[in-house]
């Protein structure tokens, strides 16, 4: 089966069609390459021996799009192409809602037009409202979103539940993705954040190799065991499997389903520090700040309906991640421009 995948040349996608293509699934990349590289497809194809075809094109592009789907024979769309900077969607909220909003539009158009009825959709835990009880599953209250793009994701998320509800045969996987990190065991795929990471992975191994002088912890005054913010960190080749096994779901199922992906456990921004520091042999310099401003203490899943109904579970380790992380950002200081 033909697997198209939006986004495919970014963070998760790449991962992902790793994944695909390993499960011996064709993949089709459709990216305009405004936040990645072509050169993480070209080191899919090296680690996998197959290499995935690429179109470099926006999804709100219909002309383009529906050329892709009249080439192909697409069986299923992954579709991670978005913008995600949570504080960015606040400085220029239309380009996210026009993005965000815009390319699922036009993507579940032309595939309805090709009778394509298979969508895995890239949502996010900040759908969850921030006054749930802690692990988060999927009956907890969504909505109340702090910034522009968690909106996109819940807005998205209701435009694909509504389409799934009035097209026969239509399903659609929602899936909540809680905090990714880590990057491809081999080193040559993982997170090429451009400028100043937003996030604390990325922050750390770049204070780690030398980039940053040191990583600002916000805030150690919450409500958790050390003070710090506690996440559930995911290993992103572990996420990138998530999505094979949605798509085996798919197959069977008809509908909207919703599903965390996450480990359901917590960790603070310290203890990953110092396990990062521990499993690398580095130092991270730190330093505590002010707390971040839309920063809840603690979230974390609870992952059950993804370990029952798609039999997927995250079974990398933190240590892995951290690992992972540092062999990616130490190998690749500059990313994807550290070269071929
Ligand atoms: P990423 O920026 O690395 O990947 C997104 C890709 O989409 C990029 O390659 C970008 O060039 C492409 N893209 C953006 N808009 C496009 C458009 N209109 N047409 C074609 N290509 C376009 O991000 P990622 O971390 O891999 O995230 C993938 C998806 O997962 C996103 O939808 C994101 O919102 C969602 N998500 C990410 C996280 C996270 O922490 N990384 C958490 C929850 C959800
Ligand atoms: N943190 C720091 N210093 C930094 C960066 C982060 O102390 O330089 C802390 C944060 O305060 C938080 C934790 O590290 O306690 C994790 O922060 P991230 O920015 O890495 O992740 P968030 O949980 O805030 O947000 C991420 C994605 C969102 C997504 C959300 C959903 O950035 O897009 O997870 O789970 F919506």
């Amino acid at each position: 089966m033909t697997v198209l995948v939006t986004g495919g040349a970014g963070y998760i996608g790449s991962h992902t069609c790793v994944e695909l293509l390993k499960n011996d699934y064709d993949v089709v990349v459709v990216d305009n390459l405004c936040n990645s590289s072509e050169i993480s497809l070209r080191r899919v194809a090296e680690l996998t021996g197959k290499a995935p075809c690429f179109y470099r094109c926006d999804v709100r592009d219909t002309a383009a799009l529906s050329d892709v789907f009249r080439r192909h024979e697409i069986g299923c769309v992954i579709h991670f192409a978005g913008l995600k900077a949570v504080g960015e969607s606040v400085q220029k909220p239309l380009a996210y809602y026009e993005n965000n909003l815009g390319s699922t539009m036009t993507l579940c158009r032309v595939m309805l037009e090709h009778g394509v009825k298979q969508l895995v959709f890239s949502s996010s835990a900040t759908v969850y409202a921030g006054n749930n009880p802690m692990p988060l599953s999927e009956e907890s209250r969504t909505g109340d979103c702090s910034n522009p793009y968690g909106w996109t994701k819940y807005m998205c998320e209701i435009i694909l539940s509504d389409i799934a509800r009035a097209t026969p045969g239509f399903s659609v996987a929602l899936l909540r993705y809680f905090n990714p990190v880590g990057a491809h065991e081999s080193g040559r795929l993982g997170e090429d954040p451009s400028g100043i990471p937003n996030n604390l992975m990325p922050f750390i191994s770049q204070t780690a190799v030398g980039q940053r002088r040191e990583l600002s912890v916000f805030g150690n005054d919450y409500d958790t065991p050390d003070g710090t913010g506690v996440r559930d960190y995911l290993h992103v080749v572990d996420l990138a499997r998530g999505h094979v096994a949605a798509m085996d779901y798919l197959k069977a199922h008809e509908g909207a389903a919703v599903f965390n992906l996450g480990t359901g456990r917590g960790t603070s921004v310290l203890e990953m520090v110092h396990a990062f520091e521990r499993v690398n042999g580095v130092a991270v310099p730190y330093r505590i700040t002010e707390r971040r401003a839309g920063d809840l203490a603690t979230v974390y899943a609870d992952p059950k309906r993804s370990e029952q109904i798609l039999h997927w579970r995250a079974e990398r380790t933190l240590e892995d991640m951290c690992r992972d992380s540092w062999r990616w950002q130490s190998q690749n200081p500059r990313g994807y421009q550290s070269g071929d």
